[in-house]
């Protein structure tokens, strides 16, 4: 049956970013049966032994206490459950001097559904009818982010700044204040920190700077901490969190071991926490409550932010130090190619300035080599205007083993010199 869809269902029902791309994966990871191919397409985290240790240890005990049964077997607060909600904001006071209540906090079904909630308690049409600005102040930025407007002209990205070094073949996005609008048009501000999928961290400065620029228009930031500190600690960079006023601080424990759990944190304002609590009471009524009574150990005990610390951090910044070290090695030195400054997160980001092609038809070329990598253009958002960097970056996966990173980005640079070669031949 088809079903008679209205325009928010016709939307919602689409694939957006990347989603429509790993479709294109998936086929052809079934097509190619027996074939092996080397891919670095996942966002999903690998299963890193000592994590998933704590987890299982974290539920031995929950399953012995005389909690299970008040867990699992009951409903609860909208806002989250509370002895989870008490350990995040004893162990953020603590670690940053702040005065958390458990006002403060609000727990949702993964950080994704925070993002829809606030896209639509804040952007969107006002009762007046004026349409209020979803704004991401850094493109590119992430995918998911494309589809958590119900109204999708809301959302609307900026180009950044380049900051360029030719001879190290590196370079960093920076946002472009000259051209970032934040007005009385605006409903929120929204952007990841570490960045998914460039690997950027803005600045202390540069956070401080958006969040003023909001703060005259009453305007809320959404800093996106899915791979921020205290946990998962995917920073490679130092990093302050900033809290203030204005300022929603995001979180997941998706990167963290538990995406499987879908727990996404934010603290903030109680005014504006509690706008998507009641959001979240219309919605689902509240998240699932046994990811967050095993948290609420693994965060109590100090293991969490540990773990963090001295497994997942170092984990995957060995594998970014692979990656960079092999395309240092194998891309000829003559190309224009550029990787992002690789400050954060589970991802490098590889611009190859003036690509004969694009992105896409460079990817399927990589198909042909037997690796898996994703087109740098569906990680536009809200970025309308045309811009021909769109189609020159790709996103590369630190998922893979070391080998299978080695070879992907050895058989990567023989692509990208046979294609520019192809270029200046037809020239
Ligand atoms: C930057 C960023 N934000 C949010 C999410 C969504 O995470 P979750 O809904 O699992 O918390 C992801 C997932 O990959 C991400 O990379």
């Amino acid at each position: 049956m088809n079903p008679a869809l209205t325009k928010i269902g016709a939307q919602m029902s689409n694939l957006t970013g990347v989603r429509a791309i790993m479709k294109d994966i998936i086929e052809t990871l079934k097509a190619g049966a027996g074939r092996q191919f080397i891919n670095l397409s996942a966002g999903n985290p690998l299963i890193l032994p000592e994590v998933e240790q704590l987890w299982r240890d974290c539920t031995a005990e929950l399953l012995a206490s005389s909690e299970y049964g008040e867990v699992v077997c009951r409903y609860g607060s909208s806002q989250g459950y509370g002895p989870f909600i008490e350990a995040i904001a004893n162990d953020y006071n603590r670690r940053y001097g702040l005065n958390l209540t458990e006002r403060n906090i609000l727990i949702t079904p993964g950080s994704q559904t925070l993002y829809f909630y606030a896209a639509n308690a804040f952007g969107g049409h006002t009762t007046s009818g004026e349409l209020k600005q979803i704004v991401l102040p850094l493109s590119p930025d992430y995918t998911g982010y494309g589809g958590v407007s119900l109204v999708p002209e809301a959302l609307v990205a900026y180009k950044p700044s380049l900051d360029i070094d030719a001879p190290a073949h590196r370079f960093k996005y920076r946002p472009d204040f000259s051209q970032v609008s934040i007005t009385e048009q605006t409903g929120c501000v929204l952007f990841s920190r570490p960045c998914n999928p460039t690997g950027n961290v803005l600045t202390d400065e540069e956070v401080k700077k958006i969040a003023d620029l909001a703060a005259v228009y009453n305007v809320p930031v959404l800093v996106d901490s899915a791979y921020a500190p205290p946990f998962p600690a995917l920073n490679f960079t130092d990093m302050n969190l900033i809290f203030q006023e204005n300022i929603i601080h995001c979180t997941s424990l998706s990167k963290a071991g538990l995406p499987g759990e879908r727990i996404g944190i934010a603290i903030g304002d109680e005014k504006l926490v509690e706008s998507l609590e009641f959001f979240q009471a219309n919605a689902s009524l509240h998240s699932s409550r046994y990811g967050q009574a095993i948290a609420a150990r693994a965060i109590n005990s100090g293991a969490l932010t540990q773990i963090s610390e001295q497994v997942i951090r170092p984990f995957y910044q060995n594998k970014f130090a692979v990656l960079e070290n092999t395309l240092e090695a194998a891309m000829p030195k003559d190309l224009p190619w550029f990787l992002h400054r690789g400050e954060g997160a589970i991802f490098a980001w590889l611009w190859l300035q003036d690509l004969p092609t694009t992105d896409w038809e460079f990817y399927q070329e990589l198909k042909q080599v037997g690796v898996i990598v994703v087109p740098g253009s569906t990680f536009f958002p809200g970025l309308e205007e045309e811009w021909s960097h769109k189609h020159q970056c790709l996103r590369i996966s630190l998922t893979g083993s070391d080998e299978e990173i080695v070879t992907g980005m050895q058989r990567l640079a023989k692509v990208a010199e046979q294609v520019y070669q192809s270029s200046v031949v037809r020239a």
